[in-house]
């Protein structure tokens, strides 16, 4: 139940615009206004992937944090990691505004920001400055327009490097004019040669190997799904991200808000980002790390894609209904979860609804 403070503290950001309340939101976790929260570490959530030890399973998405102006304080709020961005190498203010709407009656968000970001140098600046050994991942894409887009995503490896714990090359945003064309299998397979090479070089300059994440759409065809797993295992990538926002509006309640263009995000956005991430599992096999995105708003929601094959999940839209405090809760709820359910470790309960997922209808 939402108590009562939440509900103020909602309705009144509810008052403002979705860019501006967003905003608000930033200043307030610059100005420690946001309380951190103090869980208790719980051995049972924690668990190593791709080499990175996570405190527990649960992360801010890209997309909250663009320009890496709060990490820390996000890591405070109780995520286990974040991921800054998507940043391109150039700075640029995205489609004219208003360009973020929410559907309330949905749980839902869509946007069509279009990346807007202040480019790889401020957000380089302000990381580089970062004391501390929280997991904050980059996420990197290419500006809108550039004329060599995949020369972007290997830019942003070299530019961050020194900085990243990890990288996500974000390919499925679908507010850049053909940048999810980047999915397809020859463009991805020269994506990622390109993006590994340039991962490889750097590692051996640095003595230290970053782990490359890739981003995909919830809207891909079987064979569309079949070409990246190709091509993932083929490049030996480190990891998948499933998934961004969806181009579908089924099933929405909000229907004057739904007719907007843009990503749909939020509790909407849950059965299908679930789904795929079944299927991808089942094509990747189950060395491969899965971070789960999607409609993640409780700590049942997150513990259902970790049983759907995801090693980690992340959150931003159920945050916009549900408060900063949300992270805390749905790490509390997790333990409270893993004894219900009996078992040592939450990576026990990986896969166990695998199949169900994979065969899910969306
Ligand atoms: C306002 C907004 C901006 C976003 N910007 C980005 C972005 O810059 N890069 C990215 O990879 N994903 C971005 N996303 C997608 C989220 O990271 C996430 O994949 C998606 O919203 C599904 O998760 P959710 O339902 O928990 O929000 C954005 C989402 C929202 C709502």
């Amino acid at each position: 139940m939402m108590d009562l403070f939440k509900q103020a503290t909602r309705k009144g950001l509810f008052l403002f615009d979705p860019e501006t309340a967003h905003g608000m939101s930033i200043a307030g976790l610059k100005s420690g206004l946001v309380r951190a929260c103090r869980i208790p570490a719980d051995p049972r959530l924690a668990q190593t992937v791709a080499g990175l030890t996570f405190a527990n399973p649960l992360g801010m998405a890209a997309g909250y944090d663009k320009n890496a102006e709060v990490p820390q304080a996000l890591l405070r709020l109780g995520f286990g990691f974040t991921e800054i961005g998507t940043v391109t190498p150039k700075p640029q203010s995205g489609n004219p505004r208003p360009r973020i709407f929410r559907l309330v009656e949905d749980n839902g968000v869509i946007n069509r920001l279009g990346f807007n970001n202040e480019g790889h140098e401020a957000a380089f600046q302000r990381l580089a400055a970062i004391r501390g050994d929280g997991i904050i991942g980059v996420n990197i894409g290419a500006n809108k327009d550039s004329e060599d887009r995949i020369g972007d995503y290997v830019t942003g490896i070299r530019r961050f490097y020194s900085v990243a714990r990890y990288f996500t090359a974000n390919i499925s945003s679908p507010n850049t004019p053909g940048l999810r064309d980047l999915q397809a299998r020859e463009s991805l397979a020269a994506l990622l040669s390109a993006v590994l090479a340039a991962r490889d070089e750097e590692a051996k300059k640095a003595g230290r190997r970053v782990p490359v994440f890739l981003k995909i759409a919830p809207d891909l065809t079987e064979e569309g799904m079949d070409d990246i797993a190709a091509e993932a295992l083929a490049h030996a990538l480190d990891g998948l991200i499933v998934s961004n926002t969806t181009l579908a509006r089924d099933g929405l309640k909000d229907q004057r808000q739904a007719k907007e263009a843009g990503g749909l995000s939020g509790a909407p956005l849950f059965t299908k980002s679930t789904a795929v991430l079944a299927r991808m599992r089942k094509r990747v096999g189950p060395s491969m790390p899965i971070i789960g995105v999607g409609g993640v708003s409780s700590a049942e929601t997150a513990l259902e894609k970790i049983k759907a094959g995801a090693d980690l999940v992340q959150l931003y839209s159920c945050m916009v209904y549900e408060g900063p405090g949300l992270a805390g809760d749905i790490i509390r709820g997790l333990s409270k979860l893993v004894d219900r359910e009996k078992v040592s470790s939450i990576r026990e309960l990986r896969d166990s609804r695998l199949d169900h997922w994979a065969a899910a209808k969306v």
